[in-house]
């Protein structure tokens, strides 16, 4: 039976592109529903080409963490998903969110290295030759929960912030369509 995930996003949405693109040709899921933070989102747009509805809720409107994350999971509980996708959604979750819902999250390092907002700059910057991906459970900590999967970004000697970043991005899109579909057929 094919499964359900529900994709949550703050920005551009390029992630939720690619699994939305792999969900229509080969996987074990569909994308039900999508839910952002912010009204100005490009993934709204990529939800909406593809038919998704989706959820508009401004943390901003809510006095605290908890009341936001309580209305997230009103949603959420409503579509009875398999599983929640967290692409580029930017907020931190409390144990309300992550006590009553099994999500996954995609983060452009190699985690433990580099959590946080500036993943890709920090990479770049440092002394490792090597950057990458990876994708793990979503806890209530920063980037902190256990990992699924990880590939690495090879740093090429020409390289650029913009063209590295490239790179981890087409990394991001070519792991996460694939790993989401491992979780939802019990490989992972
Ligand atoms: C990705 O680099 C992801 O790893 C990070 O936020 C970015 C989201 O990009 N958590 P997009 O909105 O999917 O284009």
């Amino acid at each position: 039976m094919t499964k359900k995930i529900i994709v949550m996003f703050s920005g551009t949405g390029t992630n939720l592109k690619a699994i939305c693109e792999y969900a229509k040709i080969n996987s074990s899921y569909e994308v039900i529903a999508t839910i952002t933070n912010k009204a100005d989102a490009g993934g709204i747009k990529i939800a909406e080409n593809f038919n998704i509805p989706s959820h508009i809720v401004e943390h901003k409107n809510f006095s605290s963490r908890e009341d936001f994350d309580s209305e997230l999971v009103k949603i959420i509980k409503e579509y009875k998903p398999d599983l929640v996708v967290l692409a580029g959604f930017m907020r931190i979750l409390t144990p309300l969110f992550t006590q009553n819902v099994k999500a996954v999250n995609i983060h452009p390092s190699l985690l433990p290295l580099f959590a946080g907002a500036n993943a890709i700059k920090e990479s770049f910057e440092s002394k490792m030759k090597l950057g990458g991906i990876t994708i793990h459970f979503v806890d209530d900590g920063v980037d902190s929960g256990n990992i699924i999967a990880q590939v690495a970004v090879e740093k090429l000697p020409n390289d650029t912030l913009q063209s590295y970043e490239q790179r981890i991005h087409e990394a991001e899109w070519e792991l996460y369509p694939k790993t989401i579909d491992k979780i939802l057929i019990g490989d992972i």
